[in-house]
């Protein structure tokens, strides 16, 4: 089987790359080779998708192509350019499609209109439903939440799993009964290469049932054999303190204020679970992304907060009377 990776240098989609290898496909990788390497044993074409003809370097035909794209014009090039010379689409979409953050249904954006700007941030949901539509009705429409493990850059999870490593009282948000989601990069790959050898069409929830922030943390310090002491801050005291929800500097990661939020991390997702997708314990998730991070040197600054501001915010946590949440 021959297996175009759009993209294929950087976490999921070089993910993607190495399992298809794995799984004995011929895989070519497009990308322009900026982000990183492709994995070893798979060919690199050097393109630009960021103009049109930026995919003329690629010959031959292709049983499977997987796009992991976040711009329409992009994606509507990518279709034009291999038409008649690709067999089953898959397009990595997101759950960011859904408009309403407030409950979990499935409403989704309007399409991105093609005079929109495609960089804005504000645009990705939109921007991945006109993508999703160029894609077709013949195309898996993998639509990911919360990607985690090795190699991700956004310290999201790992944050925690960094800062439950370093001990000491960990500052946690909202209530231990609260939802979260994720999904380990290794199991969406497997899926998604699973899936579209099979042949699957159309859009499904990639990623795990939802679970609580308390089971979360708990399965990080169990793959991480650590106990934390843990001090729960609630979303008053957080906003009051403009600690950041979700992810960037002084954030807590995996934070969501509620109830904007309530359908954002509890999406039924039993459909594609049932379609094959095998979701891994995050205490297995934790601990090899600690190796990964130990092995790589890398370090946490995307998402979180600095050890001087999370001491600080305990202080103040006590100072206030909250020191029976402990
Ligand atoms: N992370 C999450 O939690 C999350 C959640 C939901 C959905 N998603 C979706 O999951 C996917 C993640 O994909 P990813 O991990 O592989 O990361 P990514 O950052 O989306 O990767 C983009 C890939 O495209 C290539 N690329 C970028 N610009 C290019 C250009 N002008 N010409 C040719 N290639 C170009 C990059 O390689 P070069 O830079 O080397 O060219 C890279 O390999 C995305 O679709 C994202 O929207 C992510």
């Amino acid at each position: 089987m021959r297996t175009l990776v759009l993209g294929g240098t950087r976490f999921l989609s070089r993910q993607i790359a190495r399992q298809a290898r794995d799984r004995g496909h011929e895989v070519v990788c497009a990308a322009r080779g900026l982000s990183g390497e492709p994995p070893p044993g798979v060919e690199l074409v050097r393109v630009d998708r960021s103009e049109d003809g930026g995919l003329a370097p690629l010959e031959g035909t292709f049983d499977l192509v997987i796009d992991v794209a976040r711009h329409p014009s992009v994606l509507r090039r990518a279709v034009a350019e291999l038409a008649g010379r690709a067999g089953h689409w898959t397009f990595v979409s997101s759950c960011s499609v859904y408009s309403d953050t407030g409950e979990a249904n499935q409403a989704l954006h309007e399409p991105l209109p093609a005079d929109a700007d495609e960089n804005d941030p504000e645009n990705y949901g939109p921007a991945k439903v006109a993508c999703e539509r160029i894609a077709g009705d013949g195309a898996l429409l993998v639509r990911a939440g919360l990607i985690v493990g090795p190699e991700d850059q956004s310290d999201r999870f790992t944050y925690w799993v960094d800062r439950l490593a370093r001990g000491g009282p960990v500052l946690a948000p909202g209530s231990p009964d609260e939802l979260v989601q994720l999904v380990d990069v290794r199991d969406l790959a497997a899926w998604t290469i699973e899936a579209a050898e099979k042949g699957l069409a159309g859009p499904y929830d990639a990623i795990s049932m939802p679970f609580s922030r308390g089971d979360l943390l708990a399965e990080i310090a169990e793959g991480l054999e650590v106990r934390p002491e843990l001090i729960w801050a609630g979303q008053d005291f957080l906003l009051a303190h403009k600690v950041e929800p979700w992810m960037g500097p002084r954030s807590l990661p995996l934070w969501l204020p509620l109830p904007e939020y309530a359908g954002f991390m509890t999406r039924d997702t039993s459909a594609t679970l049932v379609a094959g997708l095998r979701i891994r314990p995050v205490a297995d998730t934790a601990r090899d992304t600690l190796a990964w991070q130990r092995a790589s040197g890398h370090t946490v600054s995307r998402s979180g907060l600095t050890a001087a501001e999370e001491s600080e915010l305990v202080r103040m946590f006590e100072a206030e009377g909250h020191g029976s949440l402990r």
